[in-house]
């Protein structure tokens, strides 16, 4: 049989049960928690979408390993262990735990700032990067092709750095100015869309020349090495390991939120090539923020199983899958017409709720009223990238407007079936079948900063529709 894998590599010997509230219960919920879905208790959603991080399986060879966890406060085994396991897959000499990726974030960036006014270069920074970077005192430039934007159009690598405007961006701020390039894989912001080896050696290049220093934000960096399987010329007969290894060549500093390709609920990782001054600043810094050195905010235990779920983020057989699965429901709903991020990306379909709602101003937030619109019908949570989550300009306050309007399905990894994807892909179609009548949201409680957490609405009336009724 034709191995193109829609069967996963693995077997389910624990479950947990969810449960479907009824529709009534389902409008209540969502009304007491402000149409903010990320204000609703989990056990009140049927299938979970918000996010990929942290809410994946872990295999019985990781719950095994939490047992010879070592909590040590200094110089555990377990460490050693992981240790052991994160230079043998990067080729890099210095590594430190951290409890997460922004946790990771908060140790290195602030010491690769190092005077006022300085820029990091992404293609696109996720929002807790943008975030260290801005606390830090300097500012974030994304230089994604602008292909990426262009939903409907197929391109290999959507997350590949635009290099011209990379070189024009740094002799604009010049070269001392740029604290790093930081290469997000796969970028996360875009649909989780990968980056081409091609891509990332032009960018060494281009850093190497100005004497810039390269960091990889890796949370996917696993599903990136795959994508450059399938899809870069001459990468098809070369081992994932091998791939994954030929991205770290391409960088100094390699930054993960393990919550992702980590295959764990919680960890992080800070690990540097070879530059043993910054090792050391950063293991000064890690102190006071994560915890001592050889443990970084995290147990013994936790350590032991993340040494075992990056090996087993790097299989092939369950990447395969892994890509496999979130293709299909991004299939799904292309079939039906529904306007997606196209080609589908590693860990998330992308829904365009600005093709979807055009009635539905920015500053309303149509992927949020989709978001809500969607729990009501179908109890599946799902999560806005768009106008709410960019917020406003810091000098004008006014509301910014997103590129698009995106509503993020985020597959957890090995954690639903299919049947649960085609539930998913039923209930959106659903959605997308009454979307002329969806209305946006007005602000009941609207929070100073990262607004889209803790945000309250009010739903709007649109015609003869009241979306409160
Ligand atoms: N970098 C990228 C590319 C991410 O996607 C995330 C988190 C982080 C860094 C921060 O890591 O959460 O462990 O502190 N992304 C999650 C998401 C939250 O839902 O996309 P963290």
């Amino acid at each position: 049989m034709n191995k193109q894998l829609l069967v996963p590599p693995y077997r389910i010997k624990m479950v947990e049960p969810i449960r479907l509230i009824d529709r009534e219960e389902r409008i209540k919920r969502l009304e007491e928690a402000g149409y903010n879905p990320f204000k609703l208790k989990s056990e009140d959603v049927f299938i979970d979408l918000l996010t990929d991080s942290g809410t994946g399986a872990m295999s019985h060879y990781q719950w095994g390993a939490l047992m010879q966890g070592d909590e040590a406060y200094a110089g555990s085994r377990s460490f050693f262990r992981l240790e052991k396991t994160v230079k043998e897959i990067t080729g890099y000499n210095y590594v430190m735990p951290a409890h997460q990726g922004r946790g990771a974030e908060q140790v290195v960036i602030p010491e690769l700032v190092k005077h006022p006014g300085m820029v990091f270069i992404s293609n696109i920074h996720f929002d807790t990067t943008r975030a260290h970077v801005e606390i830090a005192g300097a500012r974030a430039v994304d230089t994604v092709i602008k292909e990426c934007y262009d939903l409907d159009t197929y391109h290999p690598f959507k997350g590949n750095f635009d290099l011209e405007l990379l070189e024009n961006k740094i002799k604009e701020f010049k070269p001392d100015n740029v604290a790093a390039i930081t290469m997000t894989l796969t970028n996360n912001s875009a649909g989780g869309q990968p980056v081409s080896l091609e891509n990332m050696r032009a960018v060494r290049k281009i850093a190497n020349h100005y004497g810039i220093t390269v960091m990889i934000d890796g949370a996917r960096y696993a599903e990136n090495a795959y994508f450059i399987k399938q899809r870069e010329k001459g990468y098809q007969d070369v081992p994932i390991r091998q791939i994954a290894r030929e991205q770290f060549d391409q960088a100094d500093i390699f930054l993960m939120s393990a919550k992702k390709d980590g295959l764990v609920n919680i960890g992080g990782l800070i690990v540097i090539k070879s530059d043993e001054e910054l090792f050391q600043r950063c293991q000064i810094r890690i102190v006071p923020m994560e915890g001592f050195p050889t443990y970084g905010g995290l147990a013994g235990r936790d350590m032991e199983a993340l040494a075992v779920g990056l090996e087993e983020a790097l299989e092939e057989d369950y990447l395969e899958y892994r890509i496999n699965e979130v293709k299909y429901l991004g299939d799904k709903l292309r079939e039906a017409g529904i306007p997606v991020q196209y080609p589908i990306g590693g860990h998330a379909v992308f829904v365009d709720c600005g093709a979807m709602c055009p009635h539905i101003p920015f500053d309303k937030f149509p992927a949020q009223a989709v978001v809500n619109q969607l729990y009501i019908e179908s109890g599946v949570r799902a999560v806005e990238i768009g106008s709410l989550l960019l917020g406003r300009d810091p000098d004008t306050k006014k509301n910014l407007k997103a590129d698009k309007e995106f509503m993020r399905l985020t597959i957890p990894r090995r954690t639903y079936t299919l049947q649960h994807l085609d539930y998913v892909a039923s209930a959106i179609k659903q959605v997308y079948s009454i979307r002329d009548k969806i209305c946006g949201l007005s602000f009941a409680y609207e929070p100073p900063i990262l607004r889209h957490f803790n945000a309250k609405f009010i739903p709007d009336r649109q015609g003869e529709h009241d979306c409160n009724e």
